[in-house]
């Protein structure tokens, strides 16, 4: 990379970029410029720029990037990729390990066409690894977070360094008293002994010609999980001690290579970190800080040796997704103070991360932090809607509550390196009297910092506070892994998740996660195809509310991933386990109905039979396996689950469609919803259908009357089929039941239940209820994909210009670039804007009763008939 810079300052790049706004948005892996690198055949996607019409373009990867610049033969230059195509895997020679790559595009006649970007392979085999799996001796019950050092001499100039670690359970990684990168709670969860995680940094700058010192911090996270709680953590089958295998590896200017590894000749030694629980909190003693303990010349003799350990599991695997960070700090906005032991916080938002104290006091006195989402009559902090499924032993370990000891040296900071919670107010009671100010506790909002590529504006003030408590609530819930809620739990429901899929995928670059989180359900699933409830787990869920209405995460997420990026991988990794869960839910439900699942979990008021919902997924897993099968190229598959799919929605409708009068079951919200958005009702019955679900909506005042099952279903139900002033007026009604009900009630995340002052399932921060952030893009914008060009090559326009919104705006980066969808009506005159990103085409459908009666554009490649090119369009409407 330096090269490349010192290439360009020097000008010599710049004759050659001629054609460089071409193309843009390099990434391998949806990564930019990633380290650690183990897929043998990375995947590169680029954008076009808007500047000239898409041509069908060349790759070439080299190792030198020089020799890219001049355009010298090289590691791999593919054949030509077709103009339509902005995806291709890599397909040369067999990458290295360790070995930096530099990649860009070029044009038939080899032009350049785009910047230089790179890649960089990590650790491809086990036998590239030097070190070796450390610990302390310490148990599993050990409570204090080991430190770990080692100093070591680099004896000659050092070029560049990268570190690999990989660890069963959580680390902090420091270079010469210096912490390396920003990632938190760092490598994410997965099922530890099944596949464990490693992280690449470049530690170039870190190290320096002579004495250095590495220094890491083992945490527990959930691989040795202390805290009990109903879902058994602490029975994992992989608990154990912290453990970690690191390699620094060192090429000096002469060309050598040095791997500083970890090994026996490690010192370990406690740290002022006492207690870490990923699930409650963490306690620090700072009197037990050892200053200096990552530097060279510190003197460690009275640390321990260390033990070789076990390698948590065989498969190490490179961690190449969007890290946890802190993406947010919010400073208190009120401050109540009850005593000078005594006071309580307000961030004035609910978020998911940590609070930080920064204060002064006696050495020894006792601080404890106790976070929580809602305040009790008196002021004080109630944990009771969040702490209820926790089974602590004794009160050593209380609930989302930080305990700081001062060192009495003058002012101090904590903030917890090996945890995170759910909440809003942080409420302080100290032994001894402390001075706080507003400014004492901050927050720090945390998660899977995930790019952001969705935005919506209203003329509607609480939608826009709705769209925003959804993100809120989304981003709360990804910790490298999707979940329920950030404090109560913490689990990967996989329900929660693939109702919440699309509201990620509109608003956020999510694949990597997504990814990820497919590994880690085909590390989960049986042979007989069962996976569990909670991905990953250990072990609980594979008994209870794995159903298909829940656990069809394993269809469904990697169906929207390739609809939203075009890319059929993670449906190709998934085939196979799709298929044995289908086959799995066949075997238990030979008449075609199946009645495992949950239901429409926490409905407002009317029920569901569990059958009628969990067939309707069932359905839903096969019809994506039968398409998947089709487009992967297996016609005996396509033609076999094509035919369960007919047979389980004949066996649906027979059991619960009444054709005379079109009404499922009783005919209340979600019975009427489920099917029509999964498309089980019979073509023609659609209409009446439709109209059954308006009037039933209409009976119920306009206000929801679903569960979870029935939010994925109804606004959608409504607006696809000619109903859309109503799913608006459902989306955006403020009093009881419905989202803006929270809202106005001063809710900036979402809730799990209907009424806010439920009594049970009572989560402030649950993405469950998500999926208005997705219909907006959908019911309001009309911005969809196609099956037919997925990743937005072909785009569906289908805006819907509902009663009692003025204007309404929706921007979504594409894999392709920026759609955006925007309107404006008075009377019966409607102003609709739209950007059509390049190398895409929008397929404009105005809803009923709507003409066009002009058009403004900029069209930036030639159109097609009936589909607007790239460019931008302004359509004057009339009603
Ligand atoms: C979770 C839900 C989850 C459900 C399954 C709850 O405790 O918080 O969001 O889907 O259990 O029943």
């Amino acid at each position: 990379m330096k090269r490349i810079i010192s290439l360009i300052s020097a000008g010599i790049l710049l004759s050659n970029i001629s054609l460089l706004a071409q193309t843009q948005k390099l990434r391998c892996e949806y990564l930019e410029n990633p380290l650690g690198i183990d897929q043998t055949a990375p995947r590169f996607t680029w954008e076009f720029s808007t500047k000239q019409n898409p041509i069908s373009v060349k790759i070439c990867v080299d190792t030198d990037s020089l020799a890219l610049v001049k355009g010298r033969n090289n590691t791999w230059i593919s054949n030509n990729i077709a103009s339509s195509q902005q995806l291709v895997s890599y397909a040369g020679k067999p990458l290295q390990s360790f070995q930096k790559y530099y990649w860009k595009l070029i044009d038939k006649n080899n032009q350049t066409l785009s910047a230089i970007a790179s890649f960089e392979m990590g650790l491809l085999n086990s036998s590239d690894w030097k070190g070796a799996w450390i610990s302390d001796s310490q148990g599993k019950e050990e409570k204090n977070a080991p430190y770990f050092r080692k100093a070591f001499e680099a004896k000659k100039e050092i070029v560049s360094a990268r570190a690999y670690i990989a660890v069963g359970g959580l680390y902090e990684l420091s270079i010469n008293g210096q912490r390396i990168g920003n990632h938190r709670l760092d490598p994410m969860y997965t099922r530890f002994d099944k596949r464990t995680l490693c992280v690449t940094y470049d530690v170039t700058k870190h190290l320096q010609h002579g004495k250095n010192a590495i220094g890491v911090l083992l945490g527990n996270g959930w691989y040795n999980h202390q805290s009990t709680a109903v879902w058994f953590f602490d029975k994992a089958p992989w608990r154990n001690r912290p453990t970690f295998c690191l390699d620094v590896r060192i090429t000096y200017k002469d060309g050598s290579i040095e791997t500083i590894r970890s090994g026996k000749d490690w010192k370990t030694s406690e740290s002022p970190v006492t207690f870490n629980s990923i699930y409650t909190a963490e306690h620090y003693d700072a009197r037990l800080e050892k200053t200096g303990w990552n530097l060279p010349n510190y003197d460690d003799k009275t640390w321990k040796d260390v033990i070789y350990r076990a390698a948590p599991s065989t498969r190490i695997v490179s961690q190449a997704l969007h890290p946890i960070r802190h993406t947010n700090e919010i400073l208190s906005k009120n401050l109540k103070t009850f005593s000078k032991q005594n006071y309580v916080f307000d961030l004035g938002e609910n978020i998911s991360g940590v609070s930080s104290i920064t204060v002064k006091g006696n050495a020894g006195t006792v601080i404890r932090l106790k976070h929580g989402e809602r305040l009790l009559p008196d002021g004080h902090v109630d944990q009771s809607n969040i702490d209820v499924h926790y089974r602590p032993t004794d009160d050593k370990d209380p609930f989302q509550t930080d305990i700081f000891i001062l060192s009495g040296k003058g002012e101090e900071t904590f903030t917890p390196k090996f945890n995170y919670k759910g909440f809003q107010y942080i409420e302080i009671n100290s032994s001894e009297p402390i001075e706080l100010t507003q400014n004492g506790v901050k927050g720090y909002f945390m998660h899977s910092d995930v790019p952001a590529i969705g935005k919506i504006t209203s003329s509607n003030p609480t939608l826009n506070k709705i769209w925003a408590a959804t993100n809120r609530s989304y981003l709360s819930n990804l910790f490298g892994y999707p979940t329920d809620c950030p404090q109560r739990e913490k689990n990967g429901w996989t329900g929660d998740a693939h109702i919440a899929c699309e509201t990620g995928l509109y608003n956020f670059d999510g694949i990597t996660i997504y990814e990820k989180w497919l590994a880690d359900h085909r590390d989960e699933q049986q042979p007989n195809g069962v996976l569990p409830s909670i991905i990953p787990t250990g072990g609980w869920g594979y008994e209870w509310g794995n159903g298909p209405d829940w656990t069809s995460t394993i269809a469904i997420i990697p169906w929207n991933i390739y609809l939203f990026y075009g890319d059929s991988k993670l449906l190709k990794d998934s085939y196979e386990p799709i298929k044995r869960y289908v086959d799995h839910i066949t075997d238990i439900s030979p008449n075609g109905l199946c009645t495992w699942g949950l239901g429409d979990w926490v409905p407002v008021k009317s029920k569901t039979p569990v059958e009628l919902t969990s067939t309707a997924y069932y359905f839903v897993d096969v019809t994506i396996l039968a398409k998947a099968a089709k487009l992967l190229g297996n016609q005996e598959d396509y033609v076999k689950y094509s035919a369960l799919a007919e047979k389980i929605k004949k066996a649906f409708n027979q059991k619960y469609l009444n054709e005379q009068t079109g009404i499922y079951g009783a005919g209340v919200q979600t019975e009427l919803s489920v099917p029509l958005y999964w498309g089980l009702v019979p073509e023609g019955l659609k209409p009446k259908v439709a109209k059954n679900l308006a009037d039933r909506v209409a009976q119920d005042n306009y206000h929801l009357d679903v569960g979870l099952l029935g939010t994925k279903a109804i606004l959608n139900a409504l607006s696809e089929n000619g109903y859309a002033s109503i799913a608006y007026k459902v989306a955006s009604q403020e009093s009881y039941p419905s989202w803006g009900w929270w809202i106005v009630n001063g809710a900036t995340s979402l809730y799990e239940n209907w009424p806010i002052d439920a009594k049970s399932d009572i989560s402030m921060n649950h993405i469950m209820f998500g999926e208005i952030g997705a219909w907006l893009y959908k019911g309001l914008a009309g911005i969809f994909p196609d099956e037919q060009g997925a990743g937005f090559k072909n785009i569906m326009l289908k805006p819907n210009f509902v009663e009692g919104l003025a204007t309404f705006s929706a921007d979504f980066e594409s894999p392709r670039g920026l759609i955006h969808s925007e309107w404006e009506q008075k009377g019966n005159t409607v102003i609709y804007k739209i950007v059509v990103p390049q190398n895409a085409s929008a397929k404009v459908q105005l809803p009923e009763g709507y003409k066009v009666k002009s058009i403004n554009q900029k069209a930036i490649s030639t159109p097609q008939v009936g589909l607007l090119s790239a460019g931008e369009y302004t359509l004057l409407i009339e009603k």
